[in-house]
């Protein structure tokens, strides 16, 4: 995690020096702050500083709300940001040296958006309004001494060495980084003006010491020095650190080893396997035998956890993996010494430039910041909805971390906001009865060879408004009830359909007409009848049914339905002759089959009920017969003075049946008395 946040803070400060009003990139603002200050101690004020309260009204001002956006970016959690002033405060003690080691500028780079509240809904954030980049400054305190990585070191200066020859040694180190806390002047304690210090600055930032030859040196004189070096900082007070130096004066005899390179330059990818060889350094001495044999090794200022080097091939490889994003260097200088085996040894130095190249290795990352409370959109929302925001991040540099993202799902668009921020906006708009969730995913694809992409997705819920109206599952409905029902009988269920959901979909139903003949249960759509329908009085009832949803008031959609209600027959009639009695006179001594007359009847019901049929009493059918019609025929030719008079019944049997009797042995009968005059 420490090298991650020091790796982050490199970049960070590359962020800055790109930054400029070019397109893309996000306002900065710049705040500072002194390290190991307790947490909660005021940064600065994101409102005030970038003056976004200006020109909005009170209204405006009180629904802002600030964010520090959670990237993978660590220093997010080293602030905290009050989400309705914008107050800064820092999270927790920040030390300097921790952070940032001792460069010379410790920039803490954030980023904070600022997001308008909806007004209606409070729980949800609307828009992102826009987003700062903040950069703290972490002032140093001067906390540290300047330490060298040894006590004492021995260094070796040949006899014959002309003025000006150097012998390269480690700076000392300051954990303080600031311009004036760090390292600023290196002394001998005790000169003789045999040697001086010289500070060589690499390209890297990387520094040695070097013990510059002043004066010539003569072994028979002096075989060794004994100095002490003293590195002084620029804090008020300074602090100091020294080291012992014990300085050989080498037997002018003796070549020394010479490297065949001076310096070594190399450059090789991050993703360079551990263990293999970088660069190969290579001496030659021109000494014979024990003499020449030449050992390498770091000098004493590049021990390193980074690379090996093989004391007999000089092949420098290495001993673990370096990653370009994490690594908080990527250029560096080391020291590499030649030895030869004799004695005393003679040895030369080298420098070694490595330098670290990126290779695109990581994919974007994605993140959605999805308003508090879920992403849940309503149907009616318009097209450019804000929907949610995404803010992407790709640690790699150059084209590698420049990234573009797509949003796959034609109702959505990505609507680029920064460099690195997109808006997911409502393209077009939802509809719930189609689809109640979509499924949004976002694809962020680098501009490196090869391409790395990543994609993440999240739902929408699209949340009902009342736009369906119910519909009945027929518009006519022909329904019929028995007459000589009960109060109550069911007549008929009818339903209608709303497709939105809950509340709005929810049916209710009504009767428009004859509510003094029927009833509807609100919730079922079952009719009832109210009253004891007669066919013969009323045979059929036109009534409107309303179905309405239950959604707001104001919005309730209706639909109406006609339904015709038949009265069925039902054989409650008995049929009626036209009279009570008939009296023919007919004539004797007619031919068989003369219609001597007629009866007629009626029945109110209808179908099989209403139709009837005549019958003539036991003990006449001999002499009369009848046909449907009602005709009475004599079956014998009827004599007066035989039978002045016959009187017997005719009855009238409709062809219904009862209900309430039973129907085999008792239709509906009426009997007439007939009586005839021959
Ligand atoms: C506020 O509005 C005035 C006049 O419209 C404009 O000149 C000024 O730049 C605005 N200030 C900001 C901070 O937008
Ligand atoms: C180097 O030697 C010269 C005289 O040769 C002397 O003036 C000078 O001070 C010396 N420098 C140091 C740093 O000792
Ligand atoms: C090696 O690198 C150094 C600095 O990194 C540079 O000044 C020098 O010119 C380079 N030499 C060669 C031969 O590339
Ligand atoms: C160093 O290099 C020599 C010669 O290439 C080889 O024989 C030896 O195994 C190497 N040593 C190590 C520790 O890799
Ligand atoms: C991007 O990565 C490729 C290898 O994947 C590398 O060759 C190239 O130099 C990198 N580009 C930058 C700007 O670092
Ligand atoms: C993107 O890819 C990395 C691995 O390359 C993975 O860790 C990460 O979870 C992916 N998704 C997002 C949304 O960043
Ligand atoms: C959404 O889409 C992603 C890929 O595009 C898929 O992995 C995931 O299962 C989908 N989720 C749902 C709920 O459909
Ligand atoms: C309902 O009855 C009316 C009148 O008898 C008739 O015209 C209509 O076709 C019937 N409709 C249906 C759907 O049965
Ligand atoms: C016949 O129906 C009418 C209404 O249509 C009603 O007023 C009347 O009482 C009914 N008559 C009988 C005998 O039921
Ligand atoms: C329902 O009845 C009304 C008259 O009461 C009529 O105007 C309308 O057209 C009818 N609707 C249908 C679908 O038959
Ligand atoms: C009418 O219904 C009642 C009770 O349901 C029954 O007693 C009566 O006989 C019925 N009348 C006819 C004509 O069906
Ligand atoms: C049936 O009788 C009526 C009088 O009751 C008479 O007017 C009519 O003509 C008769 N019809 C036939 C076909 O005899």
């Amino acid at each position: 995690m420490e090298t991650f946040l020091k790796g982050f803070l490199l970049l960070s400060a590359i962020i800055l020096t790109l930054s400029s009003t070019a397109s893309g990139q996000l306002t900065q603002l710049r705040f500072s702050i002194l390290e190991e200050q307790s947490p909660f101690t005021y940064v600065g004020n994101v409102a005030e500083a970038s003056n976004i309260q200006a020109n909005r009204s009170q209204n405006e001002i009180a629904r802002l709300r600030y964010q520090i956006l959670t990237q993978v970016n660590p220093n997010t959690a080293l602030f905290v940001i009050n989400q309705f002033t914008g107050r800064l405060e820092s999270a927790v003690v920040l030390d300097r040296e921790d952070l940032c080691q001792s460069s010379p500028q410790c920039i803490l780079g954030i980023d904070v958006a600022v997001f308008m509240q909806d007004e209606a809904n409070p729980t949800q954030l609307t828009d992102l309004i826009v987003a700062f980049q903040v950069n703290v400054e972490l002032r140093d305190m001067n906390d540290n001494s300047p330490t060298f990585p040894e006590q004492t070191i021995t260094v070796e200066f040949p006899e014959s060495s002309s003025i000006g020859f150097e012998v390269l040694t480690s700076t000392a180190r300051d954990d303080d980084g600031g311009d004036l806390n760090s390292v600023q002047t290196y002394e001998f304690l005790n000169s003789d003006d045999t040697f001086d210090l010289q500070v060589l600055r690499n390209t890297d930032g990387s520094e040695f010491l070097a013990i510059v030859l002043n004066k010539t040196l003569d072994r028979e004189l002096k075989e060794d020095y004994q100095l002490t070096i003293v590195a002084r900082d620029g804090g008020n007070p300074s602090r100091t650190g020294s080291v012992n130096v014990n300085i050989l004066v080498g037997d002018a005899n003796d070549n020394r080893p010479v490297f065949l390179r001076n310096p070594y330059n190399v450059t090789f990818p991050e993703n360079q396997p551990v263990g293999s060889v970088i660069l190969t350094v290579s001496a030659i001495d021109s000494d014979d035998g024990q003499n020449a044999h030449i050992t390498y090794k770091f000098g004493s200022s590049s021990r390193s956890q980074l690379f090996l080097i093989n004391s007999t091939s000089g092949e420098i490889s290495l001993r673990s993996a370096l990653d370009y994003e994490i690594s908080q260097q990527r250029e560096f200088s080391i020291v590499v010494e030649a030895e030869d085996g004799g004695d005393p040894l003679m040895a030369s130095q080298v420098l070694v430039n490595v330098k670290l190249y990126d290779v695109n290795d990581n994919a974007p990352q994605i993140n959605i910041n999805l308003p508090p409370g879920g992403v849940d959109v309503s149907e009616d929302a318009d097209s450019g909805y804000y929907i949610a925001n995404v803010f992407v991040y790709d640690i790699d540099s150059g084209e590698n971390g420049t990234v573009t993202c797509s949003v796959e799902n034609e109702k959505f668009t990505l609507v680029k906001f920064s460099k690195d921020i997109y808006k997911i906006n409502l393209q077009s708009s939802l509809d719930r009865e189609q689809a109640e969730k979509h499924n949004v995913t976002v694809v962020c694809s680098d501009e490196g060879v090869p391409r790395m992409t990543n994609r993440t997705f999240f739902t929408i819920n699209v949340k009902d408004v009342n736009d369906n109206f119910p519909v009945f599952s027929q518009t006519r409905y022909n329904v019929s009830i028995e007459e000589n029902n009960s109060i109550g009988d069911v007549v008929s269920t009818i339903s209608a359909h709303d497709n939105d959901a809950g509340e709005n979909g929810r049916v209710t139903y009504r009767l428009l007409d004859r509510t003094d003949y029927f009833s509807i249960n609100p919730g079922s759509g079952i009719i009832t009848a109210n009253v004891v329908f007669d066919r013969e009085n009323i045979t059929s009832v036109f009534l409107r049914v309303i179905a309405s949803d239950n959604g707001d008031d104001s919005a309730r959609f209706t639909s109406t339905a006609n339904v015709t209600v038949f009265i069925s027959d039902e054989n409650d009639e008995t049929p009626q002759f036209h009279s009570d009695s008939y009296i023919f006179n007919v004539l004797e001594n007619q031919p068989l089959s003369t219609v001597i007359g007629n009866v007629s009847a009626y029945d109110k019901d209808v179908g099989a009920n209403g139709d009837f049929t005549f019958s003539i009493e036991d003990g006449f059918t001999r002499f009369f017969e009848i046909d449907n019609d009602g005709k009475v025929r004599a079956r014998l030719s009827l004599d007066r003075e035989s039978r002045q008079e016959y009187s017997f019944e005719i009855f009238v049997t409709d062809k219904g049946v009862r209900k309430d009797l039973d129907p085999r042995l008792s239709p509906c009968t009426l009997r007439t008395r007939t009586i005839m005059f021959p």
